[in-house]
């Protein structure tokens, strides 16, 4: 059975726009990162432990926007208002995130997903998918510095499901190269031409 359908996920949507990056690169890219089939491995079972804790990761995750002023500014009007109905909407995606990124297999939709995901923090999409009246561009500054925390806070998460040591830090070590892989490929439209 597929998962509920999420407003505005659109990975599974038929017009999705095919990345720039192609599987080449991408395979060069999983190189550098040291992504390999013991990762995906890994990731599968970090989509088991993760699946039932998902709103307790993004409560840590949106506790830690919530209380930067500079974050939070981003999910807000340009007067600085946040946008309860866009923070919602972006939640619901978010938590799909979690699990797609370790349950999917990483080929060419997974691929057109991520460039769209990168879209959505610039200029070009953010703010479409939910006709948000917010800033209009996230800079790639705190997309890279949010690969921390996004990795860090996952870990307490990952040892709640009772696996031993050598397991969690497999999961963890593989989730750590997951976020890092995709921030890579999000500097894509960030970077044009320098990619
Ligand atoms: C959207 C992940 C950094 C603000 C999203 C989505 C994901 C995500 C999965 C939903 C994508 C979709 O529409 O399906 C991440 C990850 C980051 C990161 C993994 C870094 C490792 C940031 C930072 C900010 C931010 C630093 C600034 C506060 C937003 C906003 C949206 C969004 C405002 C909604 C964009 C829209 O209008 O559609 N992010 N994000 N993100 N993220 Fe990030």
């Amino acid at each position: 059975t597929s998962p509920d359908p999420v407003p505005g996920y659109t990975h599974d949507d038929p017009g999705l726009a095919p990345s720039p990056v192609t599987a080449a690169d991408l395979d060069l890219l999983k190189a550098s990162v040291l992504f390999g089939p013991a990762d995906e491995q890994a990731l599968r079972l970090a989509g088991e432990v993760l699946s039932g804790q998902i709103d307790q990761v993004l409560d840590v995750w949106y506790g830690f926007v919530g209380s930067h002023p500079h974050l939070v500014a981003y999910f807000s009007t340009p007067d600085g208002t946040p946008i309860d109905d866009y923070l919602a909407r972006v939640r619901a995606r978010f938590a799909r995130w979690i699990i797609d990124t370790c349950t999917r297999p990483y080929d060419e939709r997974w691929l057109a997903y991520q460039q769209e995901i990168a879209l959505r923090h610039t200029e070009p999409k953010k703010n479409q998918t939910d006709h948000a009246d917010s800033v209009s561009h996230i800079p790639l500054r705190h997309i890279i510095a949010f690969i921390y925390p996004i990795t860090a806070t996952i870990k307490p998460f990952l040892a709640a499901g009772g696996h031993d040591d050598e397991q969690v830090d497999a999961m963890f070590q593989a989730w750590f190269k997951a976020v890092t892989l995709q921030v890579a490929l999000w500097s894509q439209p960030y970077a044009g031409r320098g990619w």
